[in-house]
């Protein structure tokens, strides 16, 4: 069996402040293999954004590993760090924040190409015209245009995946890739994104689209508050969600399905135990304490004490 070419192993981060702190990552896992595609879904905060930038070395670890391609990038001195770093993409998820202002669209497609010392300039320009074209900006007109000044959020989104595709990573980290794409060009996203798994390339996806995440790759895994609540395949955590808080991503679905539970509203409960406890419509006693996540159903793993 192909080894994965990103593991996350029992992964934690702390973000201390002088108030406290969060705990922004506990105990997290997670493996992908070439050509696979994993979907981290949750809402805001539950730390999808930490454990890619974790996956990259870009948030220090308060306990776990990463391995990037069979290393564990806390052995690695920087030059190879880097060049670990050189076979992912990354698309960041704020994609006004990651071009630099003067350039043009064809300038910022073609800029980590020749930061990489690939080719000269005409050839990085080459490969940037092709890389917009993939990306559907396939119109001359608009690759003179300033990014931050004349694009439109989804254009400017684009550009961003066009920069994370441009040195053919064998593993891309897509962080809310279709956020500023409307009903319509988000299917398009995806059928570039996944285009490129076809090819080979491995793929995590964060988003906090639950449909999004579940058209959008091989296997879901669901986050709450740092915590992996649930995994498995899409299909199945969407027609029939195991963990409440999977549930309730459902259920906040417009037009899916008949709301069976009380409202996932946050009621009294002392701290410890089950993250999703205080809005929990199932807990008892037990929940309490706090629940691993394991195998429930062939394939398919959740950290729940209620699902029998
Ligand atoms: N650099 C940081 N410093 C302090 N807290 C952070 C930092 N980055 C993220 N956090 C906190 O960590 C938690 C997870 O954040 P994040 O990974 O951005 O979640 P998501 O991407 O799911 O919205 C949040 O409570 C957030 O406020
Ligand atoms: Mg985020």
């Amino acid at each position: 069996m192909a080894s994965p070419i990103l593991a996350a192993k029992k992964v934690s981060v702390f973000f201390g402040s002088p108030g406290g702190g969060t705990e922004a990552l506990k105990d997290a896992d997670l493996e992908v293999k070439e050509g696979e595609s994993l979907a981290i879904v949750g809402e805001s905060g539950s730390g999808k954004t930490t454990l890619l930038r974790a996956c990259l070395g870009l948030v220090p670890l308060s306990s776990g590993s990463i391995w990037l391609f069979g290393s564990d990038i806390s052995g690695c001195n920087r030059p190879a760090l880097v060049s670990l770093r050189r076979r992912c993409g990354y698309i960041p998820q704020d994609p006004f924040g990651c071009v630099p202002p003067t350039l043009n669209a064809l300038d910022a497609a073609a800029e980590p190409i020749r930061l990489a010392g690939g080719g000269n300039r005409g050839q990085a320009l080459e490969k940037a015209r092709e890389l917009l074209s993939e990306v559907g900006l396939d119109d001359p007109g608009l690759w003179k245009e300033r990014v931050r000044l004349s694009l439109s959020g989804g254009q400017r989104q684009r550009v961003s995946i066009a920069r994370a595709l441009s040195l053919d990573p064998e593993l891309l980290l897509a962080d809310e890739p279709a956020s500023m794409q409307d009903a319509a060009t988000r299917g398009e996203v995806l059928r570039i994104l996944k285009r490129r798994t076809r090819g080979g390339m491995g793929m995590v996806i964060a988003t906090h689209d639950l449909p999004f995440a579940a058209s959008s790759a091989d296997r879901v895994m669901v986050m709450y508050k740092g915590s992996v609540v649930e995994s498995g395949p899409p299909e199945m955590i969407v027609k029939d969600p195991l963990h409440p808080y999977s549930r309730a991503l459902i259920e906040a679905i417009p037009g899916i399905g008949k709301k069976m539970t009380p409202p996932y509203s946050e009621r009294e409960w002392s701290h410890g135990g089950c993250p999703f406890a205080p809005r929990c419509p199932l807990r008892e006693e037990i929940c309490r304490q706090e629940p691993s996540l394991k195998e429930v159903r062939s394939g398919r793993n959740a950290a729940c004490w209620r699902i029998t």
